[in-house]
């Protein structure tokens, strides 16, 4: 379908006005219509869209996040805990995602080892590649609800799932030559293209726990003996892929492209693509987007590859909250309230991590007038979100909501304990709010003997 002038027309007026509508205006156009706009626009002007995007973006996350408030304190919610995602936030981020798309032509996977909860599938398959899944579980779920791409990496295959990885994988990649050579064949065989991992010599990620390239890691086949191996099956690698970011802006990925090219930018020669991996913070506030296009744009040009990137964390950032109610307060030294969610089992990060997650309106300890640790109802002593300060004193049936929930939260949560795992719950584009699943005793016994 042609696009009329008229719609791109306007978009470029509003952008060169820096007009409040003109990342509505963007977003709204078609495909080829972006792909006109961005066409007509010099320099400067595209920057200025960038920062219009980004505005708009953070308008919407401010508006919503008083909505995440007024939904926990009014009556729609009869139950906590719940994770409630607002899916008008999500499609935000997928605008954000998509837009460096525009820019770059990159494909960009979700990855569903952050996010799963497929109730909101249906917004970002319009806007994503598809998903990059790290086992039979997570192929067979972005193949049968993402439905578009799926790109599966694990760090060694178990032979019995094999055949249904690569039925439900468009593209499988290994983590060793080994792996590469025991099933191979069998992904050609059947169309899959095949990737190699590799450890591209350049991380900064501070917490070990976290880092891929932490020394003697076992993620990612090292550069020492690759080019021997590498020449030895050539014919058999479609791409490669590299994982070494967390949570961290386009300058580490600089860095990482550097070692990158250093290490193996003489065998990209002849391959379909390369997967910069996840960790990428694009959706956040401070990320430098117009790095990342050059970025792209550069490596684009000098190897002539598709290029990936697989986010998770970037597409659900922000977008979800996990609500909770004080069942009690106790003292010891200090008050103490015990909620009826669980860092240990509803937010395991924040223990391994470990970091202090986010109460909406609370701040540090003593900052406001009354300080309470905020703990869980589970046996593990240290099952404590945290020490906060609040303008009143906490009561029993208050409700905290934890902000940055949706991701690594609901797909790493557990029954420890026994305790009921959250409601999910989605709110939609008009302020309704859906629960879309509920979690009870038979859950609970279903994962045990
Ligand atoms: C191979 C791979 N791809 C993608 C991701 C997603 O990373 P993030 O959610 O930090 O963007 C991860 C995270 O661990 C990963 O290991």
């Amino acid at each position: 379908m042609m696009v009329p002038d008229e719609p791109v027309q306007n978009t470029i007026e509003a952008i060169c006005a820096k007009g409040p509508s003109a990342a509505d205006l963007y977003h709204a156009l078609p495909g080829d219509g972006r792909k006109k706009v961005l066409g007509m626009l010099d320099t400067k002007q595209v920057r200025s869209l960038t920062a219009l995007i980004k505005a708009a973006k953070k308008k919407r996350f401010a508006a919503a996040n008083k909505r995440f408030l007024e939904i926990a304190s009014g009556p729609i919610l009869r139950s906590t805990p719940v994770y409630l995602i607002d899916e008008t936030l999500i499609e935000e981020n997928m605008r954000i995602l998509q837009y460096v798309k525009d820019r770059t032509g990159c494909k960009i996977l979700h990855a569903l080892k952050a996010y799963a909860s497929f109730a909101t599938f249906s917004t970002m398959n319009r806007y994503l590649d598809g998903t990059c899944a790290s086992g039979l579980n997570e192929a067979r779920l972005g193949s049968e609800e993402f439905k578009k791409e799926v790109h599966t990496f694990g760090a060694a295959y178990r032979k019995e799932e094999i055949d249904r990885i690569l039925a439900y994988s468009d593209s499988i990649i290994f983590n060793s030559f080994y792996q590469l050579q025991a099933y191979g064949k069998k992904a050609r065989g059947k169309g899959v293209e095949i990737g190699l991992r590799v450890n591209p010599g350049h991380a900064e990620v501070e917490t070990e726990m976290y880092n891929p390239c932490a020394p003697c890691s076992r993620l990612g086949i090292p550069h020492d003996g690759f080019r021997d191996e590498f020449l030895r099956h050539r014919d058999m690698v479609d791409g490669l892929h590299f994982h070494a970011m967390c949570e961290q802006n386009s300058d580490v990925l600089e860095r990482i492209l550097t070692s990158f090219e250093k290490l193996y930018g003489p065998y990209l020669e002849g391959l379909k693509w390369v997967n910069f991996g996840g960790g990428h913070h694009v959706t956040r506030d401070d990320y430098d987007i117009e790095r990342l296009v050059r970025l792209i744009d550069n490596f684009k040009k000098r190897y002539g590859v598709q290029v990936y990137l697989e986010p998770g964390e970037a597409s659900v950032l922000n977008a979800g909250v996990l609500i909770s109610s004080v069942l009690d307060i106790v003292k010891n030294e200090m008050e103490i309230a015990i909620i009826d969610a669980s860092a240990e089992a509803h937010m395991p990060d924040v223990l391994i991590m470990p970091y202090r997650p986010n109460i909406m309106k609370s701040g540090k300890p003593n900052e406001k007038p009354y300080t309470f640790r905020i703990a869980g109802p589970s046996c593990l002593a240290g099952d404590v979100a945290g020490n906060y300060s609040f303008d009143q004193p906490l009561r029993r049936g208050d409700r905290l909501v934890f902000t940055d929930m949706a991701l690594y939260s609901i797909v790493k949560n557990t029954t420890f304990n026994g305790i009921t795992l959250p409601d999910i719950a989605v709110v939609k584009g008009a302020g309704t709010v859906e629960t879309v699943k509920r979690f009870g005793y038979k859950y609970y016994k279903d994962r045990q003997s």
